[in-house]
């Protein structure tokens, strides 16, 4: 059985103290629940405080982004070895906004993939359509690709979850139907299949994130396909992304 994942992204949000404060509300809201894996995924400047914050509780750590190489002259990057000295567990790649904003592609994402699990590190690797290229019909296709493109070299799957966001659904209040986004992470889980096989496809955790929320969250839970959420707007109150997580 896949273990349910709900992961916070809280995107470039929260100081130091608004940090502390969602952290104090969310840890004795999440405390009791053992099924579903709670991970929130903050700005690298963040990660020290919040490291502290949620020691010995049921809160992971997640990472919003790092660059493929150890160390180097990249100004401003943060690299998968101060992950690691830090403890961090998951680390989000290829988000639509990074693929938007700073020029990330497949090809990055796959090498950020790769040195990633390289480093012990959890990739939550995202994937998903633009409003054009869903009227353009060509969904299923650029998913599979994204997904194909992101995991090539890949051998064992066992430490990445895959996030379907299509794009026109991230912080629109939009989201997609929780069939359609049931179909499209299936289509994704086939993908997998067919790069490394039935297990693998079997276990590999899909998370869908678009505008999830507490009115929404039951039904996309519900579907077979779905094993999570990665969650924006929702993960920056703690009533909200307790919610989320208590769902089930
Ligand atoms: P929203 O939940 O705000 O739509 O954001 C989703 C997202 O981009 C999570 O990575």
């Amino acid at each position: 059985m896949r273990k349910p994942i709900i992961a916070g992204n809280w995107k470039m949000n929260n100081t130091p103290a608004q940090a502390k404060e969602l952290l104090e509300g969310l840890k004795p809201l999440v405390a009791d629940n053992k099924t579903t894996e709670v991970v929130v995924c903050v700005p690298a400047i963040l990660i020290a405080d919040v490291k502290k914050l949620i020691e010995g509780t049921n809160i992971h750590l997640g990472a919003e982004n790092m660059h493929w190489e150890e160390s180097g002259a990249f100004t401003g990057e943060i690299s998968p070895l101060m992950l690691n000295a830090y403890d961090v567990e998951y680390v989000i790649i290829g988000h639509s906004e990074r693929r938007q904003y700073f020029a990330e592609t497949d090809e990055t994402v796959n090498k950020k993939v790769l040195s990633a699990l390289a480093h012990g590190l959890k990739p939550i690797m995202c994937v998903g359509e633009t409003l054009e290229e869903r009227e353009a019909g060509v969904t299923d296709k650029l998913v599979a690709e994204q997904t194909e493109k992101g995991l090539a070299g890949v051998k064992d799957i066992s430490n990445v979850v895959i996030a379907y966001e299509p794009v026109w659904a991230i912080g629109t209040g939009k989201t997609a139907s929780a069939e359609e986004a049931n179909r499209v992470c299936g289509v994704i889980r086939q993908t997998v299949e067919k790069m490394l096989g039935s297990e693998a496809a079997a276990a590999i955790r899909i998370q869908y994130g678009g505008s999830m929320k507490p009115a929404n969250v039951a039904e996309l839970m519900a579907q077979p396909e779905i094993d999570g959420g990665l969650i924006g707007g929702a993960a920056l109150k703690a009533a909200d992304f307790s919610a989320l997580v208590n769902n089930q």
